[in-house]
């Protein structure tokens, strides 16, 4: 009996390694790409940030959010991003900008006509409107037809429907991608704290909150494709794939 005890520790311990090596073979393309450089368009978004620092009025995300989203989508290398209220552009710049060095794309989506107008006027000015893919739409049916996979989400339209969101956009994630949203730290918004409860309660996903601004940004990396509760070997393959992930992607230090 102790011999059978003994083998299955082993074969068990055989089985992580071999899928942390898998895990490990599988991701390392990734990270071994370099990020592209165009000191010409980083100099262009630069000088169009600078001087429209103070003139965001429609809701638009502050200079350290946009750091932040930026830094995630360099640190991982994302290349397929979707931002969900666009509203005058400023998180879809931030986001663009950083793909225009990982070689990425962007789709955001916006509901308000005027919005949608002055945001793909600021794309140009930027220099940034061959990466984004504008569109005038209501999120709540556009996400649902959107094909994806997408390795990056920004959540910042209606807060009563991020979990919404989060559900239609869950499978298109890639493993390793992350869900972000906007003002997670504003649990009184209605929305917010049962959209937060939800994503804690997954099994292949690990959120963060960076509360670097007073707004905060909830990143939830999916960790591996849905897995039942009761499969708990598959679930400690997911806890250590996540322990990878943190330490491979090098996040963030501010993340908590
Ligand atoms: C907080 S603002 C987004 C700010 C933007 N992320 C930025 O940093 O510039 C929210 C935007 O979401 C838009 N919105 C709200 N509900 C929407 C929906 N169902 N579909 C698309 N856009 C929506 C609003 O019109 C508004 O412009």
């Amino acid at each position: 009996m102790q011999k059978i005890i003994g083998f299955l520790k082993i074969y068990t311990s055989f089985l992580l390694v071999a899928s942390i090596l898998t895990f490990i073979l599988s991701i390392r393309s990734g990270f071994c790409e370099e990020l592209q450089e165009n000191k010409a368009l980083d100099e262009k978004v630069r000088i169009f940030l600078e001087s429209r620092k103070g003139t965001w009025h429609d809701w638009n995300i502050s200079y350290s959010d946009g750091k932040i989203l930026h830094d995630l989508i360099i640190n991982n290398k994302y290349k397929n991003a979707l931002d969900i209220g666009t509203s005058t552009g400023l998180s879809a710049i931030w986001i663009a900008w950083a793909l225009s060095k990982t070689g990425g794309k962007l789709i955001t989506i916006e509901i308000h006509e005027g919005r949608h107008r002055k945001a793909v006027a600021n794309f140009k000015e930027a220099g940034l409107h061959e990466i984004i893919d504008a569109r005038l739409a209501d999120a709540h049916d556009l996400v649902k037809e959107l094909e994806g996979p997408f390795d990056f989400v920004f959540s910042d339209a209606d807060k009563d429907w991020y979990k919404n969101y989060f559900i239609d956009l869950a499978p298109k994630l890639e493993v390793g991608g992350c869900f972000t949203a906007h003002n997670a730290s504003n649990t009184g918004m209605t929305g917010i704290k049962e959209f937060l409860d939800y994503v804690e309660s997954l099994p292949n996903f690990r959120t963060t909150i960076d509360t670097t601004s007073g707004s905060g940004i909830s990143i939830s990396y999916k960790i591996s494709e849905l897995c039942k509760e009761k499969s708990f070997q598959r679930r400690q393959i997911a806890e250590r794939q996540f322990l990878v992930t943190k330490y491979l992607m090098r996040t963030n230090p501010r993340i908590s």
